[in-house]
């Protein structure tokens, strides 16, 4: 059975990373037909600390093309892949193709999977933020859509399925960053020296992550976040995504003393820096639940969130980006210690097995 995996920017290559271990431990057992996964890059994310160093940490097999469509406006970057990839397929007629969340790769990899008739697998499949501003919103709509499997992280995201009236191939397998969480967490704690060379003291510092379109492409937004960074009393950490470090510009010089801009960080050290952080601020994704499995509080700088279950459960407060607002949920999240509510619920994205089950899925299929 051949399988494309169709991946492209940083968090896919976290995601892919679990279950290509799986689709190994998988083969190994002997309990099916042998999966042969082919994984496709496009391109979308080219640095080396946005993409080499993931493969290379993490162990992801080689990507057998890369189709390095590299950046661009929205369509013309989709579009550029979309013919790519059709012809990877046309040339290697796949049985299906897996594809992870809701960025470009993500949509292209559907659109030109199923014009081809070949069923496509979705990774991350029925989340939504009801917002169709955010480009990831529309890839996610359309990935579902044409999607054969929808692999759903949780409960919450098989129920909006549901809303919008597609049950056929829906199965709740929780989160694969979980899984990725568990598995990594314990080399880095044996590898990563990130803390000794940032001169960190664990639980003395924030972390924080701003790429999002809607806060790097609006001034006035991009501003509120900054401003409050700069009013915090913590060292704050901010592993600069490209993007934002491309709109700053010369005005990251202006950046208080106590905001630590760096380079984006390897995946184990970026768990480190998570785990040992004392607050966590971030529009990322996957960043509010990495928060929520290392215990640590999170302010989301976005309007609203896919991860609900965060912010029901007391872990994240959603704040947008006005100064006011991001500096009261982190004086409330002070107030409290800086730690989590005791009662909140344990595993709420599922028992960090969720790549064997999307393995066992894509077998049936
Ligand atoms: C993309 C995803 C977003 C995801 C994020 C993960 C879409 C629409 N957005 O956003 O959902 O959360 O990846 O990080 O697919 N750049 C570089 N080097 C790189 C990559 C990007 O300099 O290796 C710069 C370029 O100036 C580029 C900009 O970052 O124009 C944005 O990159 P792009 O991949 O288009 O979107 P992201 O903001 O990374
Ligand atoms: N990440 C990383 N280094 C960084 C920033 C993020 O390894 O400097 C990891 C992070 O731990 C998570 C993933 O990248 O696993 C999230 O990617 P990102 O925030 O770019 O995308 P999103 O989740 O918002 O789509």
């Amino acid at each position: 059975m051949k399988i494309i995996t169709v991946i492209g920017a940083r968090p896919q290559f976290v995601k892919a990373a679990a279950v290509s271990r799986a689709i190994a431990e998988f083969n190994q057992s002997g309990r099916g037909p042998t999966i042969t996964e082919r994984i496709v890059h496009t391109g979308q994310h080219y640095d080396d600390n946005m993409s080499k160093v993931f493969f290379d940490e993490l162990h992801i097999p080689r990507p057998a093309i890369n189709l390095e469509v590299g950046s661009g406006l929205q369509g013309r970057q989709t579009g550029a892949m979309l013919g790519r990839i059709e012809d990877v397929l046309l040339a290697e007629s796949p049985d299906g193709v897996l594809i992870y969340g809701d960025t470009n790769s993500t949509l292209a990899g559907a659109l030109a999977a199923v014009k081809l008739h070949v069923p496509v697998a979705h990774v991350e499949a029925g989340l939504r933020s009801f917002n169709r501003r955010m480009p990831e919103e529309i890839n996610r709509i359309v990935a579902d859509s044409v999607s054969t499997l929808l692999l759903c992280p949780t409960a919450t995201a098989v129920e909006n399925l549901h809303r919008e009236g597609v049950t056929r191939g829906v199965h709740l397998v929780g989160d694969v960053m979980y899984d990725s969480v568990r598995f990594n967490t314990r080399l880095a704690e044996k590898t990563s020296n990130v803390l000794v060379r940032l001169e960190l003291e664990t639980k003395s510092f924030y972390l924080a992550t701003i790429h999002r379109a809607e806060n790097t492409d609006d001034p006035r937004r991009l501003k509120g976040i900054l401003e409050a960074f700069s009013r915090i009393d913590r060292p704050i950490v901010l592993p600069l995504h490209p993007r934002t470090r491309k709109t700053l510009g010369a005005g990251l010089e202006h950046l208080a003393g106590r905001v630590r801009v760096i380079d984006p960080v390897p995946y184990l050290d970026m768990l480190m820096l998570e785990k040992h952080a004392r607050m966590i601020l971030t529009d990322s994704g996957g960043v509010q639940k990495e928060a929520y499995w290392f215990s640590v509080p999170c302010v989301t700088l976005r309007d609203e969130t896919e991860w609900v279950e965060l912010v029901q459960a007391g872990c994240n407060r959603v704040v947008g980006a006005e100064t006011e607002t991001v500096l009261q949920a982190v004086h409330d999240f002070e107030s409290a210690g800086a730690a989590l509510p005791p009662n909140r619920p344990a595993n709420l994205y599922g028992d960090g097995e969720a790549a064997g089950k999307i393995v066992e899925c894509l077998v049936k299929l």
